[in-house]
């Protein structure tokens, strides 16, 4: 019964409408609407000091989603997830275990760099959780990884340290979602490398059962 319930919250938090108008519009046209929209976005103070804001990239059909915490200098610049230093080390360990980045679509909690990478503020979260919460209807993926604690966070409702989150399966709507270590963390702490990696295995196994 709570399942049932949690699956019509999440249909309810995206908006009943909004999923009705997937069936009759063309979804690339809600696509580039909801990119517009993030264009556009004066929701907080964020995109006052912004170069370009950071949508989301990969594969809008992918079977697994990645969400991160927030653009930093790099991805600010270039305007995609994912490109500096923690995004070369994810995209290493992606290729190690098999997961090809063109197949899979990575987002982040906050659209807009924080000044100096700041940690996101929860207010600024509340305000972009609405894109991603789209973007995740959308593409509708079978798994979710999420890097880091405030995409654990947001995704799971849990509270605790990650050590205690990570590799653990929860669920969004009817959507999977596994916590994983952020791979800047990684490059400050190598020595956890392979439990990323023993847990980006198992991620792969569950997207693929
Ligand atoms: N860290 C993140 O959380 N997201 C990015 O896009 C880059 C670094």
């Amino acid at each position: 019964m709570k399942k049932i319930i949690d699956i019509l919250k999440f249909y309810q938090d995206i908006g009943v409408e909004y999923t009705k108008k997937i069936n009759l519009q063309d979804k690339e046209d809600i696509w580039k609407n909801l990119e517009n929209e993030v264009v556009n976005c004066k929701k907080c103070s964020l995109f006052k000091e912004r170069t370009n804001p950071v949508f989301g990239a990969g594969n809008k059909d992918a079977r697994l989603m990645f969400v991160g915490e927030a653009p930093g200098r790099d991805e600010d610049k270039q305007g995609v997830p994912f490109v500096g230093r923690a995004g070369r080390l994810l995209n290493e360990l992606l290729k190690d275990v098999g997961i090809d980045r063109k197949e899979i679509y990575i987002a982040n909690c906050l659209k807009c760099r924080p000044p100096n990478n700041r940690d996101p503020l929860s207010s600024e979260l509340k305000m972009c959780f609405g894109y991603l919460k789209r973007q995740i209807a959308l593409i509708k993926p079978k798994v979710i990884v999420t890097l880091g604690r405030y995409s654990t966070y947001e995704l799971t409702d849990e509270k605790a340290a990650m050590g205690q989150l990570i590799g653990r399966v929860f669920e969004f709507g009817n959507i999977k979602v596994v916590p994983i270590y952020h791979p800047a963390y990684l490059l400050r702490n190598p020595k956890a490398i392979d439990i990323f990696t023993r847990h980006l295995k198992k991620v792969k196994r569950l997207v693929e059962e």
